[in-house]
């Protein structure tokens, strides 16, 4: 998978670019506030369909402007492709893929496969765990376009149920009538999510093990492990049937409770990750230096589970995350950025040098393209 190239108009602070990367390494540098998150994150919206800094649309179009519109050539299954975005403050929407119009951003999710990575990640340890959720989702959907239409089927039963539980004390019949159908449909998207997520979880774990002995050389071994937001019998895990019967029983229990929180208090949406090392709480015992460790081999991980998954290296994406790691991580990141394209922003660290990286650099959202680097010059030692 190849980035070749990112057309922007009027996309936050970038008035106008057209920019080729190399199918190695490139720097988008610069100091700060100069655009190189922006150009980041629009490269980003074509893989994750959306922002990765979580805001809506109309917040990246430039400001005082009506729409912006992107473009990226790419390469992959070996031809080159192209998409094209265009995004109005009238919420008036254009995606093209190939020539071909597409009605939603959904759909495109899966075409250019990226692994982002930014200093936020470093904390998916010890932060909460719908940074872990999103984690698996983000990278699920970038592989199985069937779990991600499910996940948003799931999304909108959840939150016509949680309409139900919401109105329950002062209609408690509607309530009553109709909570069963809405727990049923709940359950069966909950165990198929459920299911796809262990899955991919397990080959997260064995990558990540791989990974985390390599850079760290210790002796520690990482475990990671899906966790229910309530007991389920091992055994029931593989079994879809029955896991759905088991989420719905447990829908169907307890109402009052869910009535007095206002919401539904069981289902994937509470679900979460345990990471361990050497068999204890890595969010509780390990080190800072040990969770980033572990927070880097999960998106590396991330990285060959796609590999293999697709037979394509996706592109890796790196907002500031050099600056944010120490000498021998870095080593570590930087030999496993050899296998494929990388596009990362900086905003120190680099001199001039003979080959290697393509530096791209960023001025009050304007553009340029000069010379190559060694990466051991991005890399100091
Ligand atoms: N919608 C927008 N229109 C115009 N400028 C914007 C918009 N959103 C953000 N910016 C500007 O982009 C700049 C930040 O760019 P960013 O890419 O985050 O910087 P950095 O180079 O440090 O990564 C800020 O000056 C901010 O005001
Ligand atoms: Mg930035």
């Amino acid at each position: 998978m190849v980035c070749r190239r990112i057309r922007a108009e009027d996309f936050r602070n970038i008035a106008e670019c057209d920019i080729g990367f190399s199918d190695g390494i490139n720097i988008i540098y610069g100091k700060n506030a100069q655009g190189k998150t922006n150009l980041l994150e629009a490269v980003c919206l074509f893989s994750l369909g959306k922002s990765f800094r979580g805001v809506k649309e109309n917040e990246f179009i430039r400001f005082e402007r009506p729409a912006t519109s992107l473009g990226m050539d790419y390469f992959s299954a070996g031809r080159d492709q192209n998409i094209k975005l265009m995004f109005s403050r009238s919420h008036k929407r254009v995606i093209e893929k190939n020539g071909v119009g597409i009605q939603r951003m959904s759909e495109l999710i899966g075409s250019f496969r990226a692994v982002l990575f930014f200093p936020e990640h470093l904390n998916i340890i010890k932060e909460g765990p719908s940074m872990r959720r999103s984690y698996l989702d983000v990278a699920i959907s970038q592989l199985r376009p069937f779990y991600l239409k499910t996940l948003q089927q799931y999304n909108h039963i959840l939150s016509q149920r949680n309409k139900l539980i919401k109105n329950a004390p002062s209609d408690r019949k509607s309530f009553d009538t109709t909570v069963e159908f809405w727990s049923y449909q709940l359950a069966q998207k909950a165990a198929y999510i459920t299911q796809t997520r262990i899955n991919y979880l397990e080959a997260v774990s064995a990558e990540v093990k791989r990974c985390f002995a390599e850079m760290t050389g210790e002796k520690e071994v990482p475990d990671l492990c899906y966790s229910c937001c309530f007991k389920i019998d091992e055994h029931l895990l593989s079994d879809r049937e029955r896991l759905a019967e088991t989420y719905f029983s447990q829908l169907m229990s307890n109402h009052d409770r869910e009535i007095a929180f206002g919401a539904t208090v069981w289902g994937t949406h509470k679900d979460d990750i345990d990471i361990d090392l050497n068999g204890k709480s890595a969010r509780i015992y390990a080190s800072q230096g040990q969770q980033r460790s572990l927070a880097l081999s999960m998106k590396l991980a991330e990285g060959s589970i796609s590999k293999k998954d697709t037979g394509e290296e996706p592109v890796l994406l790196l907002d500031d995350v050099f600056s944010e790691l120490d000498a021998s991580r870095r080593e570590y990141l930087t030999e496993k950025m050899k296998n494929g394209q990388v596009i990362m922003t900086a905003c120190g660290g680099i001199d001039p040098g003979k080959t290697g990286a393509k530096v791209i650099f960023a001025e009050d959202g304007r553009f340029s393209e000069q010379g190559s680097y060694t990466l051991t010059e991005i890399v100091p030692g």
